[in-house]
């Protein structure tokens, strides 16, 4: 008799009491993954989003250190400090600038000796962007934000350039990008040989070495 009387409290408790304690610190355990899994893919997500942002070299550095490492040697990375007081006095002379003058926060000379200015992410001042003075990588290949963690991912080695320069990717730069700076709006043009990108463009940027996969082009 007294088992047809079960009612849904009783069966509520028989359910609740075949769950050992522990069990519940498992639950406990999967729920917190997943909840972080989803956060993991929300934030993802969100970078993508977040557009053309500029990244900056040292998030180039960790996947391509080869290349890091031959451009920080080149004239371009170090083009910000030209236009310290005191550095290529001759030259600024000859171009009648003033070889004494702090041009380090004139906006008429940092378009071309930083990376991104006034674009999201990208240089503001020496003191609070430092990595984003001089030409750096995203100044030939474009804003990092999309393509470079979640095209180019680890987990993604064999990505197709196609999508890659759908996130933004300039691949392979070509004179277009060149001639963002080195045209008649600097100062110096003209001064040095004449600046013919078709035969320059694989000069003054780093050296190159051999890619594992072809992404076509
Ligand atoms: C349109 C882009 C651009 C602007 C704007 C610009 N520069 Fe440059 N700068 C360059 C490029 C490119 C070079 C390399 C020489 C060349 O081909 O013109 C250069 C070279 C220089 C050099 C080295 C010259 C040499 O002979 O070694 C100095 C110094 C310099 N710039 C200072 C300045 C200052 C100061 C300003 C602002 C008054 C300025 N630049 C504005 C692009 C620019
Ligand atoms: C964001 C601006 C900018 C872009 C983009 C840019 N340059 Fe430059 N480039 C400069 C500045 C500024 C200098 C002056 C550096 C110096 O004289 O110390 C320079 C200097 C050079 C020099 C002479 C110094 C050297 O190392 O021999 C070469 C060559 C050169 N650039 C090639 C290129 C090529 C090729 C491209 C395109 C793939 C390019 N640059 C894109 C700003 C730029
Ligand atoms: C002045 C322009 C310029 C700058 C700055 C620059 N690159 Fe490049 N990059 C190029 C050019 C040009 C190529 C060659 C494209 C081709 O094969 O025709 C290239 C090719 C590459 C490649 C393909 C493999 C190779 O070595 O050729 C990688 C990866 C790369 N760059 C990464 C970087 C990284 C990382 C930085 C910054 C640390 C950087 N680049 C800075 C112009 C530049
Ligand atoms: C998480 C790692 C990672 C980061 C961060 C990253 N890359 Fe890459 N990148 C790769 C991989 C992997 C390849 C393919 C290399 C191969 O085939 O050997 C690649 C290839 C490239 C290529 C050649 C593209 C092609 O189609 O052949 C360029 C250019 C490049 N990267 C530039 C950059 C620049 C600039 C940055 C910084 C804004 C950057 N990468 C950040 C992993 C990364």
């Amino acid at each position: 008799m007294s088992k047809d009387r079960i009612g849904p409290d009783e069966n509520l408790r028989a359910l609740h009491l075949r769950i050992p304690p522990y069990g519940w610190a498992v639950i406990g355990f999967i729920t917190l993954i997943l909840a972080a899994l989803a956060f993991y893919r929300t934030q993802a997500t969100y970078e993508h989003l977040a557009e053309d942002k500029y990244l900056g070299p040292s998030r180039c550095k960790a996947c391509h250190p080869r290349q890091y490492e031959s451009w920080a040697k080149t004239r371009m990375a170090h083009s910000f400090s030209l236009l310290r007081p005191g550095v290529k006095v001759q030259e600024k002379w000859s171009v009648k600038l003033d070889p004494l003058a702090d041009y380090t926060h004139d906006a008429r000379c940092l378009p071309c000796h930083t990376t991104g200015l006034g674009l999201p992410g990208g240089f503001v001042s020496f003191e609070t962007t430092p990595d984003l003075a001089g030409v750096t990588c995203e100044s030939c290949h474009g804003p990092g934000g999309s393509y470079a963690e979640l095209v180019m991912g680890s987990r993604n080695p064999r990505f197709s350039t196609a999508d890659a320069r759908k996130s933004g990717l300039i691949y392979p730069p070509t004179e277009v990008a060149c001639m963002a700076c080195h045209n008649s709006r600097s100062p110096f043009f003209g001064t040095a040989d004449w600046f013919d990108p078709s035969q320059r463009i694989n000069q003054g940027a780093h050296e190159h070495f051999h890619v594992n996969y072809d992404h076509g082009r």
